[in-house]
């Protein structure tokens, strides 16, 4: 587990475009997972200034989101979908017949996510997959658990991961549940970069570094991959 710090969010920024942006360009066709929140917003910023530089083209990729909510449409401005759309997708040459999300609102959740493990299998598995974390120390949505989860699957979300997030939802209604990549699927990326930043992070950061190995703290079992980079500013590496 490589660990970088660096001095800021626009710092982290540059190098973790400049490692997603060199990857498309030795393989066009790569494949990419995504992840949402505000952790990768200004990295996602990065990248679409190198396509308005004419400096990369996303239009061969093909991507993978780590999550959805259950029960939003992609028009929903809250479905990481739309946020997809608005931070990154729709501001580049992406082909959005090779975007690839969960179903937050699929009848069929079992077959759901089946259907995706084996799409990213088809892919060729994920070259690059990009994490932020949340504060409990979870990744995509795999909530701290008595035990590491496989493929994707439906989640409850905890207290503490409503909390971090019902800000964005200005009606108070954040969705309960989400649909996520389990654990299994962020460990056969060939590649993992996670990105954090704030002292709120600086507890699942030092259990994810340091820590032991447990479903407590999910982002702990990175420590078992071979090719993992976490990016952190001063805040979130305070207790290292
Ligand atoms: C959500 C997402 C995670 C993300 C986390 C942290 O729960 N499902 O993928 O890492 O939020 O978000 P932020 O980067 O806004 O702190």
């Amino acid at each position: 587990m490589n660990v970088v710090k660096l001095q800021s969010t626009y710092d982290i920024s540059v190098e973790v475009a400049k490692i997603i942006t060199e990857q498309i360009n030795n393989k066009p066709d790569s494949v990419l997972g995504f992840a949402t929140g505000s952790s990768p917003v200004e990295t996602y910023k990065r990248i679409i200034e190198k396509y308005e530089k004419g400096e990369v083209s996303l239009k061969n990729i093909t991507t993978f989101n780590l999550d959805e909510y259950c029960g939003l449409p992609r028009d929903n401005v809250n479905s990481y979908f739309y946020f997809m759309k608005d931070n990154l997708f729709g501001k580049t040459d992406v082909d959005f017949s090779k975007v690839n999300f969960l179903s937050g609102t699929s009848g069929e959740i079992e077959e759901e996510c089946k259907a995706y493990r084996k799409a990213i299998e088809e892919a060729g598995g994920i070259d690059i997959q990009i994490l932020g974390i949340g504060t409990n120390g979870h990744i995509g949505f795999n909530e701290p658990s008595d035990s590491f989860t496989d493929g994707p699957f439906k989640v409850k979300l905890t207290q503490s991961t409503i909390d971090s997030n019902k800000k964005y939802f200005e009606d108070g209604n954040m969705p309960t549940h989400a649909l996520t990549m389990g654990i299994g699927d962020i460990m056969r990326a060939k590649k993992i970069v996670l990105i954090a930043t704030g002292e709120a992070k600086a507890k699942a950061i030092f259990g994810t570094v340091k820590g032991e190995v447990t479903p407590m703290c999910p982002a702990s079992v990175l420590q078992n991959h071979p090719d993992v980079t976490i990016f952190i500013d001063e805040e979130a590496g305070k207790l290292l």
